[in-house]
């Protein structure tokens, strides 16, 4: 049976934990979820402790994964309510990330006049990334129209965002968008049954909702996992956190879905690959590729991920296609199960 060769996927949101938050994953964990899941390359996102939020948090972060990441990496930094005029010409800054709504962390940014500051010193060459859910998604895009800067809106999962993307890019705004897996596959019919296992933010939305991503398809840039672990303790207890672990499970859903043709492969390529490099003007790295067997069937098993915290939402889902290899600059860095790739060996993502 003839196996698929991909590019390498880029996914442009995961949170790592690292530093701070190391029980739930760290970048030599992470980043052998990301090769077990066919992703070469993984954009960090700065809701760290402390916050990844200037030049000295940033080196810190970079120390960190250049001694421990098994795939390639960039950085966000964080929006604060101080650091707008300070934004780090750091070559590994991917992009600005500013929440507006309710996250996990202290990082938010409520006050007009700070979103302001930002927008007008962040520099244009780069992406401003935007947790922006509801009304937040007009105002972001607003903004981005005003001062001319690029936005990018983080996991749309509501018809009404959606459209609003949709109208907002047929008239020309300079905006991007990603959704997730699980905000296109599982509902908040879901989200009871998985209890705290099933909260993240944004929450899972209707039936149509989620319907409505899917139709709007051919507008959306990228699928990012918003890889967000945490233990099982964690979300078991009273207080659960939000976010659910993905970076392992986004190519075989998506594959899944090439299967059941809900999605083509070039368009899952552009999806996971063409699309991220675009948003973030990134090169994607050299010599990377999935070897995919289209035909496996199987069950998703939290058990079986590489990920520190070893659960999925998807658990016990059925999908069809399973990465079998892959490859970076060239090397084997996974093989069946196995991570063959060293910590250290990931690299900077080289911005364009
Ligand atoms: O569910 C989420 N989890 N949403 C976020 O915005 C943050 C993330 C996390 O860091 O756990
Ligand atoms: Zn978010
Ligand atoms: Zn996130």
């Amino acid at each position: 049976m003839a196996t698929l060769e991909l590019p390498g996927l880029i996914d442009i949101h995961v949170h790592l934990r690292d530093p701070g938050a190391t029980h739930k994953e760290d970048f030599a964990t992470g980043t052998a979820a990301a090769l077990a899941g066919g992703v070469v390359a993984v954009v960090d996102m700065p809701n760290n402790s402390p916050p990844t939020v200037d030049e000295q948090t940033l080196r810190h972060k970079l120390g960190l994964a250049s001694q421990k990441a098994r795939c390639d990496f960039a950085f966000y930094l964080g929006a604060t309510a101080n650091n707008a005029t300070q934004a780090p010409a750091n070559g590994h800054v991917a992009g600005l990330k500013i929440y507006l709504d309710e996250t996990y962390g202290p990082l938010r940014v409520q006050s007009l006049s700070t979103l302001m500051a930002h927008f007008k010193y962040w520099p244009r060459n780069r992406p401003i990334a935007a947790h922006a859910e509801g009304l937040s998604t007009a105002v972001v895009i607003g903004l981005a129209q005003l001062y001319d800067r690029r936005v990018h809106i983080c996991h749309v999962s509501r018809k009404s965002e959606i459209e609003l993307v949709k109208q907002a890019k047929e008239r020309g705004a300079s905006i991007t968008c990603e959704v997730t897996p699980h905000h296109l596959l599982l509902t908040e019919k879901d989200a009871k049954e998985l209890g705290g296992y099933g909260q993240m933010k944004p929450s899972l939305g209707t039936l149509e909702d989620g319907e409505a991503l899917w139709a709007n398809l051919a507008i959306i840039d990228a699928v990012a996992s918003d890889h967000a672990p945490h233990t099982k303790e964690e979300k078991e207890g009273r207080t659960p956190p939000p976010g659910v672990p993905g970076l392992e499970t986004t190519l075989p859903l998506l594959l899944n879905a090439v299967a059941h043709g809900r999605l083509s492969l070039e368009r899952l390529v552009q999806l996971t690959h063409d699309g991220p490099a675009r948003i973030l003007g990134v090169r994607a790295p050299e010599a990377a590729s999935v070897e995919v067997d289209p035909e496996a069937t199987y069950a998703l098993r939290g058990a079986q991920l590489l990920t520190k915290c070893g659960w999925t939402p998807f658990e016990g889902m059925m999908v069809q296609g399973r990465v079998r290899r892959v490859y970076l600059r060239g090397a084997k860095v996974y093989e069946d199960g196995q991570v063959v790739a060293r910590p250290g060996s990931g690299r900077p993502l080289e911005l364009a």
